[in-house]
């Protein structure tokens, strides 16, 4: 697809009809979706433990894609922190899962007229997408009483602000979320992920050793710009999830052509319990390997917890890195297995 480069910061009609689709589809999604800092993915898999990654934070006991999430995550241990991104109406980059505001804000109180319809599992609902607000509006949006009153000063954080709290304490594993639907309104989140990271020398791989860097995205495309036209060095994982992208690229071909841009894949968890080969041959081109998503609310059929089911991801499987709500559930100092 075409991506517009820089350029306007308005919002055309068509342009929202087409995000408060994609919306309506990712918020249909949300509910499925270091060893120390100095684990990389940057490299093909070497004989170590796993990495953990903490999934929108500790987002199992904190309001996911907070800085209180974030900062409990890293208390746990974890190896890197996951911040998705999307984009405010002024541009500027934010750590947020959906596209819009409504699931995980009071947006609904504060902003009661600033709602777009739209059509999700064939009904027509209210949306606020985060692309109609300044950050200055969002910022006076809580982002934690809808999971728990105790959390009613949380806000959306930037993305800056995310890699500051991690900072010298644990990697990023950064998600461009729907970057499509952004360059349709006007924006280039890949090139403004790499420029925040150039501003904070993190944009080449392990610049930075205690805040080791890995995009991650559903869209290819978008791995495939970071790689080709960004020219970036920086570890690239592609995220598949589904039948119809497993069909994509998890046969022999389709790994082998993810090979050519990405250093690794992100496979929804199941897809490696249906193909337990997916791991080796995988490994066999160099990628390396990091499920999602491990919850102890809702371990894998045929798991008794969580932590059983993660340590047979790592010892049986020999995943690369786990990823999960519950990074105090991690099965710490377990060699990579496989078959
Ligand atoms: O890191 C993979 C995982 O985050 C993808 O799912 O929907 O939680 O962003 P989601
Ligand atoms: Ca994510």
């Amino acid at each position: 697809m075409a991506r517009a480069r820089g350029g306007p910061r308005t919002v055309s009609a068509g342009v929202l009809a087409t995000l408060v689709m994609v919306a309506g589809l990712l918020a249909a999604c949300a509910g499925v979706g270091a060893p120390s800092p100095g684990a990389s993915l940057g490299t093909p898999p070497e004989p170590r433990s796993a990495i953990l990654v903490a999934h929108r934070g500790a987002s199992a006991y904190a309001p996911e894609h907070t800085l209180a999430s974030y900062e409990l995550g890293i208390e746990q241990g974890a190896d890197y922190i996951e911040p998705d991104l999307q984009i405010t109406r002024d541009g500027v980059l934010i750590a947020l899962h959906d596209l819009t505001l409504e699931r995980t804000t009071n947006v609904e109180d504060v902003f009661p007229d600033r709602f777009r319809e739209a059509e999700v599992r064939g009904e027509r609902v209210h949306v606020w997408p985060a692309a109609d607000f300044t950050l200055a509006e969002i910022r006076t949006l809580d982002a934690g009483s809808w999971f728990d009153p105790s959390f009613a000063d949380a806000r959306v954080p930037t993305f800056r602000e995310v890699v500051e709290l991690a900072r010298g304490r644990a990697g990023l594993f950064i998600e461009t979320k729907a970057p499509e639907v952004y360059g349709d309104l006007g924006f280039d989140m890949e090139a403004q992920l790499l420029a925040e990271l150039a501003e904070l020398g993190l944009d080449e791989p392990r610049e930075d050793p205690t805040t080791p860097v890995i995009i991650q995205s559903f869209s290819a495309a978008s791995l495939e710009l970071l790689r080709n036209e960004h020219a970036t060095d920086l570890p690239l994982a592609l995220l598949i999830g589904g039948d119809e992208a497993a069909a994509e690229w998890l046969s022999p071909e389709g790994l082998t052509r993810a090979a050519a841009f990405a250093t690794g894949i992100g496979p929804a968890k199941d897809l490696l319990v249906a193909d337990a080969t997916v791991v080796d041959r995988a490994h066999d081109l160099g990628l390396t390997v990091v499920p999602w998503t491990f919850r102890a609310r809702s371990p894998g059929d045929g798991f008794a917890t969580v932590e059983d089911e993660m340590t047979y991801f790592i010892s049986e499987l020999g995943v690369d890195g786990i990823i999960t709500d519950n990074p105090d559930l991690f099965p710490r100092g377990l060699a990579r297995g496989g078959p």
